[in-house]
């Protein structure tokens, strides 16, 4: 097991679209295992490959409060969306910022487990949002993209201030 950097906003890595994953091997294991120890660690209740540099199409979730509820998704998609929910989102990758975005309510999705297995979900509330805020990762994209470009002008130059300061945010338990 291994704890992974995870690569910070605007870092042009981000963008890279992951691809599907062909075969659950070893070293998708291997993967899965460092990821949700770097989620755990963060500490997050989400963790998409992207975020540590891996351009594969896998997800690690949490969003239970006890942090025993590990949910690995590989290859999601989603099958289908209804309602709108907005809320305050955070992300491992956008340390210390939180931002209301808008996103479906209710979503079905499928997605292979650990072992490749295919299992069909439905979802609502924290692990809805958590799986499209996920998916997007893998899709190359980031919860500031919502935003407004002065927001996302005014996040950059928080992160970097941030940096320059090592300032420890206590945002990070929200973070996806
Ligand atoms: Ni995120």
């Amino acid at each position: 097991m291994a704890i992974l950097d995870i690569l910070v906003y605007p870092d042009p890595r981000l963008r890279r679209k992951a691809q599907p994953v062909a075969v659950i091997d070893e070293d998708i294991h291997q993967l899965v295992q460092d990821m949700a120890e770097t989620m755990y660690h963060a500490p997050g209740i989400g963790l998409a490959a992207t975020q540590i540099n891996v351009a594969k199409r896998v997800v690690v979730i949490d969003c239970s409060e006890e942090r025993n509820d590990l949910l690995v998704l590989i290859n999601p998609v989603i099958l289908s969306t209804s309602g709108e929910i907005e809320t305050e989102e955070g992300c491992l990758s956008v340390p210390g910022i939180v931002a209301p975005v808008t996103r479906a309510e209710n979503i079905s999705f499928s997605a292979l487990d650990g072992n490749g297995q295919e299992n069909l979900y439905t979802a609502d509330g924290l692990l809805a949002i958590c799986v499209q805020h996920e998916i997007d990762h893998l899709d190359g994209k980031v919860f500031v993209d919502y935003l407004s470009r002065l927001k996302r002008v005014r996040i950059r130059k928080q992160i970097v201030k941030d940096a320059h300061d090592s300032k420890e945010s206590d945002e990070r338990a929200v973070a996806l």
